[in-house]
């Protein structure tokens, strides 16, 4: 369907070796250049549309890493000589509408012409190759798409066309891959945000979206980002960490895990404190799965990253405004809605505002074992932090009146953090215990000591029990008949301190 326009332009058979000096070599003397006839024929179902999207670049990879292969330059001259033969000759918005199958087939169809119309002289595999390559840059997210395929990655950072990070098991790496310029890369994320409905430019450089398969992304565009566009994926994992595998990972001890378990089982209210990618939400994942089926729990967050396995949950996520700077829905009207919603637990992604008074509201109100998550670096700090949060809501309540607030909503604050060696460890499993004058009180049950680093660079610590036999919960594990259990963990806990 993709018929030649002219039959002009031949020029000589141009060959793709293996290697890449004969790579370079046949690039060298036979510029693809200029030499590729346009194929687009006239009237053609999918014409080339004026004013279609700038041309996506190739992509170039700099230095070559262990899951990117090397690829010669000559390869990326060569494909995107083909690249915009292609591009000339199809109109990409309609080739969006098919799907990805039937765009690839069209995509097959095209470049297998305008190579035998160039005698480029590949391989299968090449062939395939190069295939997979334009295809990626058609109709995904071009130098991404590799990356976006791996599971093991939590993290894609871009910063402008030519640094791209990664963090895979706690630690940062920089890749190979490259976008040919901030161009391309600005194509990209528009392609990304206009999914959610969204554009990003010069009059809304910031932007939030999301990808298909649920990865947060975020946007951040020149001017506001100076050297391109800044771009960072948080990767949606399809398999969610949970506790055992928290143990298996000595993120927590299994005596803590079992503690952890209680605490989600027998309706604590719980905070989940840490910094970014500490595994709030892991952790948030994970004490959900012990919340009994038959209660109706209700979810509210930024971008919908929980995965409740129980019966009876609904889900609620929040609304950015519009273009035009409207309709946006926020984190505490949620949490306000939710209320009459006749929930049995109210668990908030994460608490960033005012939404932290309607979360303790609920709490204090026959919502108990309702969680959420805090970005702070210390039991102590969320305090403070959702002191703050509340003060700068514009509540007027006096310091000591939502201290008490405090006191009376938050059992148990969970910490964890991210260790500089990449590891990710639950530092405190803290209770709130009342007030001494206008000071809250707290009491670690676990925490995790570091004693220093080892020769690789690795953090070197322990979890320890602070001996605490009798928690604050004791009551309310009784009510659950959790208290055995509760007990043999601590005594176990305690024991295995003494010894270490
Ligand atoms: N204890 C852990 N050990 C190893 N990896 C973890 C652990 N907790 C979380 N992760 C991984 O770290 C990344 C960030 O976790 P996430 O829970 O989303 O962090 P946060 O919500 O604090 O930003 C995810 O890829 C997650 O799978
Ligand atoms: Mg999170």
């Amino acid at each position: 369907m993709f018929g030649k326009k002219t039959e002009a332009g031949g020029s000589g058979p141009v060959t793709l070796p293996p290697g890449p000096a004969a790579l370079a070599h046949a690039a060298a003397a036979s510029p693809l250049g200029k030499a590729i006839p346009d194929l687009k024929p006239a009237g053609a179902p999918i014409a080339a549309a004026a004013g279609q999207p700038a041309r996506p670049a190739a992509v170039v990879v700099e230095k070559p890493q262990v899951e990117h292969k090397h690829k010669s330059e000559s390869y990326y001259d060569i494909k995107s000589t083909i690249f915009n033969a292609l591009i000339d000759a199809i109109d990409l918005t309609q080739l969006g509408q098919l799907d990805r199958d039937a765009a690839r087939d069209e995509i097959r169809d095209i470049v297998n012409e305008i190579i035998a119309l160039k005698d480029v002289v590949m391989s299968i595999a090449e062939q395939e190759e190069l295939l997979e390559d334009i295809c990626n840059d058609v109709l995904g997210y071009g130098p991404l798409e590799p990356l976006l395929a791996r599971d093991d990655i939590a993290d894609i950072m871009v910063n402008g066309a030519a640094h791209v990070f990664i963090e895979v098991d706690g630690k940062m790496q920089k890749t190979g891959v490259r976008f040919r310029d901030n161009g391309q890369l600005l194509n990209i994320c528009q392609r990304i945000v206009s999914q959610v409905g969204r554009r990003v430019d010069e009059a809304s450089p910031i932007c939030d979206a999301r990808l298909p398969d649920g990865s947060r992304v975020n946007v951040i565009a020149p001017p506001l980002s100076i050297d391109g566009c800044a771009l960072t994926i948080r990767k949606f994992k399809k398999d969610r960490l949970r506790l055992p595998d928290l143990v298996k990972f000595k993120s927590i001890t299994p005596e803590g895990a079992t503690v952890l378990e209680i605490v989600g089982r027998v309706r604590c209210n719980t905070l989940i404190s840490g910094g970014t990618g500490s595994g709030k939400t892991t952790l948030l994942n994970c004490l959900t799965g012990y919340i009994d089926s038959d209660e109706r729990i209700i979810t509210c967050e930024d971008a919908a990253e929980l995965q409740l396995q129980q019966p009876h949950v609904v889900r609620l996520e929040t609304r950015p405004p519009n273009l035009e700077g409207e309709g946006a829905i926020t984190m505490r009207e949620l949490v306000k809605n939710c209320l009459r919603m006749r929930p049995e637990r109210i668990i908030v992604g994460e608490v960033r505002g005012p939404e932290a008074f309607d979360l303790l509201q609920a709490m204090n109100t026959g919502h108990d074992g309702s969680m959420g998550t805090l970005h702070a670096n210390s039991p102590r700090e969320a305090i403070s932090r959702l002191e703050s949060m509340i003060t700068m809501g514009g509540f007027s309540l006096p310091s000591k009146t939502i201290k008490e607030m405090i006191v009376g909503s938050i059992d148990v604050i969970v910490q964890a953090t991210r260790l500089r060696d990449g590891s990710r460890k639950i530092t405190h499993i803290t209770e709130v215990v009342g007030m001494e004058g206008d000071v809250i009180i707290t009491q670690d049950l676990f925490i995790y000591d570091i004693s220093g680093e080892d020769a690789n660079g690795k953090i070197v610590g322990k979890h320890r029990s602070t001996g605490i036999a009798r928690p604050h919960f004791w009551d309310r594990a009784r009510y659950y008949n959790e208290e055995r259990r509760l007990a043999e963990a601590l005594e176990k806990a305690e024991d295995r301190t003494a010894k270490d």
